[in-house]
């Protein structure tokens, strides 16, 4: 490895911005140079995080762009969406390359963020160059591009599973999806129904119909096979750490075998180290802490419905590892780099 590229993670602080420096400070290509929050005084982030003793000296300090910009060329943002935002125009001028984990440039149309994310989208002139930082579908225009919106975590679930179908056409528009998160899909902020005491042992759904996701699951798909389809979609919070398991319900437009559905997701992604397409049903521990997204299906007896699931971390693969993939992409590495 020649000379090693300098990151920033903003929102350093947060669940996803902790995965990320774990992530970086141990990747062969990155030295991680500046961190932020909104810490009033610098602090260093090993006393903030006492699993980085010794592997880190760095302090987390209060955002300053100028600052940011001197230390890093390549800038991860783990701001909640809304914030994302008013900082991306200044470091796009100042040329860094961006890696945004909020949902503030997954849309392209701001009528559709301000009914999903309540509020006028900021920088819609920035929003034509945004590619969506998911490498399986869209390798080639994140290698060229200054500003990744890094997707979701239960769309990238959502998405890799219903992709292929989608594509060749198989599928019936009438999708059902139900999604389990771990509480750490919702960030660190305290919130009494987060508790430990409601969290552990526990499961609920909420948010069904107007759930964010819906729309940006939708938007990629248009965008990437041409077809409208407009899921009904049920997230749920269950009391793990980490973890998403999507069970979606499908039915196809004529029969089909098992061997053509394993088939179908075998030529898709082929050349995709990351997703598995698992002869059984996906369990989720065992993506939990990795990169991977399991993908498996079961067929009914006629052949002409599926239960499709797919698993991965939310933190991983639903994050702070997609936006490494993505990373990784950009410096020409290989996509694996510092992930498996
Ligand atoms: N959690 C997931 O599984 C997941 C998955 C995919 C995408 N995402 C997205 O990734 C982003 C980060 O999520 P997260 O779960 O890591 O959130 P989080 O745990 O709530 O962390 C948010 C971080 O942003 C900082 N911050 C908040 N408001 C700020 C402001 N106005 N100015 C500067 N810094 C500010 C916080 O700093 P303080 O220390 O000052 O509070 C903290 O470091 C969100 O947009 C989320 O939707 C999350």
């Amino acid at each position: 490895m020649s000379k090693q590229a300098k990151v920033a993670i903003l929102g350093a602080t947060g669940f996803t911005g902790e995965k990320l420096v774990e992530i970086l400070l141990s990747h062969p290509g990155t030295e991680v140079t500046y961190l932020s929050s909104r810490t009033e005084v610098p602090v260093p982030y090993s006393k903030l995080f006492p699993r980085f003793l010794n592997k880190t000296d760095l302090k987390c300090e209060t955002l300053d762009i100028e600052k940011c910009c001197k230390a890093a060329d390549i800038i991860f943002l783990s701001l909640p969406h809304t914030v994302s935002m008013d900082f991306v125009p200044k470091l796009l001028a100042e040329k860094k390359k961006v890696i945004d984990l909020s949902a503030d440039y997954r849309f392209k149309d701001t009528a559709l963020y301000q009914k999903y994310y309540k509020l006028a989208h900021k920088d819609s002139k920035n929003l034509p160059k945004a590619v969506y930082g998911l490498p399986e579908l869209f390798k080639k225009d994140i290698a060229k591009s200054s500003l990744i919106a890094n997707p979701g975590c239960y769309p990238t679930s959502i998405i890799l599973a219903l992709f292929p179908l989608v594509k060749e056409g198989l599928v019936e528009k009438k999708i059902i999806i139900d999604s389990k998160s771990a509480i750490t899909g919702a960030g660190r902020k305290a919130v009494i129904e987060y508790h430990y005491s409601n969290i552990s042992n526990n499961l609920w759904a909420y948010k069904p119909f107007v759930h964010q996701h819906i729309p940006e699951v939708s938007e990629v798909l248009k965008l990437s096979t041409g077809t409208v389809i407009a899921p009904q979609f049920t997230p749920h919070v269950i009391g793990v750490e980490a973890g998403i398991y999507s069970t979606i319900y499908v039915t196809f437009t004529k029969s089909v075998t098992e061997e053509k559905i394993s088939g179908i997701y075998s030529k898709y992604y082929k050349d995709c180290p990351f997703v598995r397409a698992l002869p059984g049903l996906p369990r989720l521990k065992d993506v939990v802490g990795t990169n991977f997204c399991d993908i498996g299906f079961a067929l009914d007896e006629k052949k002409e419905n599926a239960v499709i699931a797919s698993s991965i971390d939310n933190l991983v693969k639903g994050a702070a590892g997609q936006a490494v993939q993505n990373m990784n992409i950009i410096l020409g590495l290989d996509e694996t780099e510092g992930l498996l």
